[in-house]
């Protein structure tokens, strides 16, 4: 049995969480792969938000197993936080969530050097999310982070303290001064808490399942734009947000892998810093934030819109094999009477090109094609044949620009303003 892999294909946000929850009574298991806390996926139900940083978004069926996977950064404070407001909603955590002992900690201290570390860059800050992503991942491939499976043996304080000390000379380096004692003491009574749940080897317990033939569900967090090899360095989170990163994130064989999922918004949002060619700065642009609500589930920013960017999307459908895409956010061009679709770019040297540059700062502009939109609302539909014809239309067009198939259009947050094909 093969695990199904589900990621975002921009820059994050693109409407994963609730994709995996409308998704997830399909499968047996839900699995977070890279990223931390700088994600922020939601869903709604029942006329209920939730917000999920850490926690896969399967928890909201009982019968799933949800792990996080090795490859995760893991924040105890964000996670305890999270699991005790879910209890409010009769979700018991320690019962279906299983987390690596691979799983790197995020401290207190990872948190101080992002912050340092982004106040150094001055205009070229990154606009991270301040969790600490960066810092951690930087101390799990130097070969010093501490790992969940540490919290259980008897010099974790010692191993602690070494690495906060060593964080300290740092921070010192920078003259960046934090008194994150009160968030240690937090840390502290929230490993307490990491130990109530079954920390175990997921690499294991994943080929376990995969021959036992469950149904298996990788769920990507951020988007393929803000992986760390081929998103737009430096302006990128620090983990491989592309496929492969669900192989080294859980522990499966490429040839495990089986259908890989691509979540795409109908136009493009981008939060924090970097290039993002079709960014509007117009009453368009201004209109698909107010209308899509475009504010960070994680930090509250403002998110920067833009029309969909197809030779972006080209790129990351090579290095993802994708296998089929999801349309996410449709009903927010209900308004337009045009939509735009980039699909090559005019470079500053005057070329024209459908290829992603090395460096995106290199294009001048965008090159649009122009799409009839639909200009009504479509807020009563219930199938897909309920779409006015310019739906259709643009689905169809996408499809074929992307030589990919779209398999769902949503219309809505709510788990069920989703239409399947
Ligand atoms: P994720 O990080 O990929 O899970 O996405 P986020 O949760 O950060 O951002 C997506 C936002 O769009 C959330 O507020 C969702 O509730 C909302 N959303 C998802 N799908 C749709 C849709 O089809 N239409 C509208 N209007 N909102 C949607
Ligand atoms: P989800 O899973 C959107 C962005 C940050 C910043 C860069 C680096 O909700 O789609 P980091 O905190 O990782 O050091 O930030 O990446 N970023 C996201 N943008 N959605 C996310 O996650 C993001 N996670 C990180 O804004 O530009
Ligand atoms: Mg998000």
């Amino acid at each position: 049995m093969a695990v199904d892999v589900l990621l975002g294909l921009q820059w994050g946000d693109e409407g994963k969480g609730k994709i995996v929850d409308y998704l997830a009574g399909k499968y047996d298991v839900v699995a977070r792969f890279q990223g931390g806390p700088n994600a922020g996926h939601t869903l709604e139900f029942d006329g209920i938000k939730h917000v999920l940083h850490q926690v896969p978004s399967g928890v909201f069926h009982p019968h799933i197993i949800n792990i996080i996977g090795n490859g995760v950064v893991l924040d105890a404070v964000i996670f305890q936080d999270e699991a005790e407001k879910l209890l409010k909603y009769d979700i018991e955590l320690t019962k279906n969530v299983y987390i690596s002992k691979k799983t790197q900690l995020i401290l207190p201290s990872h948190r101080a050097l992002d912050a340092a570390y982004e106040a150094s860059k001055g205009k070229n800050k990154i606009g991270s999310t301040l969790k600490g992503i960066g810092p951690t991942y930087q101390d799990k491939i130097g070969r010093s982070g501490l790992r969940v499976g540490d919290i259980l043996s008897d010099d974790f304080q010692a191993k602690y303290d070494a690495l906060v000390a060593k964080h300290r000379e740092i921070l010192g380096f920078y003259n960046y001064e934090e008194d994150f004692s009160e968030r240690e003491k937090e840390f502290f009574a929230s490993v307490e808490f990491l130990k109530k749940f079954k920390l175990v080897d997921s690499e294991v317990l994943i080929n376990q399942y995969i021959r036992e033939g469950k149904t298996i569900l990788a769920e990507g967090a951020q988007g393929s734009l803000l992986d760390i090899d081929y998103g737009t360095y430096p302006f990128v989170t620090s983990s491989n947000t592309t496929v492969a990163g669900a192989c080294t994130g859980l522990g499966i064989a490429p040839k495990n892998i089986g259908r890989v999922l691509g979540i795409v918004k109908a136009y493009c949002t981008r939060v924090g810093g970097g290039p993002f060619p079709t960014e509007l700065f117009d009453q368009d642009g201004e209109n698909l934030g107010v209308v899509g609500r475009e504010f960070g589930a994680t930090t509250g920013r403002k998110r920067r819109c833009g029309w969909i960017d197809l030779p972006a999307i080209k790129y990351v459908n090579d290095l993802n094999g994708t296998s089929e895409l999801m349309m996410m956010k449709t009903d927010v061009l209900d308004g337009f009477e045009t939509i735009k679709v980039c699909t090559a770019y005019k470079l500053k040297n005057g070329e024209v090109t459908e290829t992603l540059p090395y460096d995106l700062e290199d294009i001048e502009s965008p090159i649009y094609e122009e799409v009839q939109g639909w200009n009504c609302s479509l807020e009563n539909v219930k199938s897909y044949e309920e779409f006015p014809q310019e739906v259709k239309d643009y689905v169809s067009y996408l499809e074929d620009k992307l030589s990919t198939p779209i398999s769902v259009v949503s219309i809505g947050p709510d788990r069920t303003q989703t239409i399947m094909r």
